[in-house]
């Protein structure tokens, strides 16, 4: 595990998050428990992503509060930010959305995307992106911005490059 707290100005997102990458390689290195990598994961995008409020983890569970591989809802995993909403039926709000589809959602302005969860009031936008372990849903990645139009095709792809570097380092 190492942590080595560079700033990051986000000037250059495609090398910004490729050196991401590189520090979640290092902070995950040795470590494969779910829960301790998702809670340093949030700690560090919480830390270095520019206009972010809310970043953290919903793992797919079953009613028996195991790790569900078919029917199920998200529950709320490690995060930084403000106390948000426990549990979200699959379908439902961003994230049960992405989780559904299985497919990264950027909602510019969570205002105008009918049944938006909103846990702070303060978000505005909003990226989800479905951890995937071949076909087998363990849950997603949420971040949320004050701003509108925070995230773009960019922070997709570069936030879908660490919840990759996630599900391969975390069992
Ligand atoms: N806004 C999310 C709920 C989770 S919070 O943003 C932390 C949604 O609509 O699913």
């Amino acid at each position: 595990m190492s942590f080595s707290g560079k700033r990051y100005e986000f000037r250059d997102k495609h090398a910004d998050y490729a050196s991401l990458a590189g520090e979640l390689h290092g902070l995950l290195a040795g470590e494969q428990d779910l829960v301790a990598n998702a809670a340093n994961m949030s700690a560090l995008l919480f830390d270095a992503l520019p206009e972010v409020n809310w970043a953290g983890f919903y793992f797919l569970r079953d009613a028996s509060g195991r790790s569900s591989t078919g029917d199920g809802e998200l529950v709320v995993g490690p995060f930084q930010g403000k106390p948000a909403c426990v549990r979200i039926p699959l379908g439902k709000g961003v994230c049960g959305t992405a989780a559904a589809t299985r497919k990264t959602l950027v909602v510019p302005d969570v205002h105008e995307f009918p049944g938006h969860i909103a846990c702070d009031a303060a978000s505005r936008s909003e990226i989800v992106v479905p951890l995937l372990r071949g076909t087998v849903l363990l849950g997603v990645l949420d971040i949320d911005s004050p701003r509108v139009a925070r995230f773009d095709d960019q922070d997709r792809v570069g936030l879908e490059r660490l919840a990759a570097i996630f599900v391969a380092g975390s069992r």
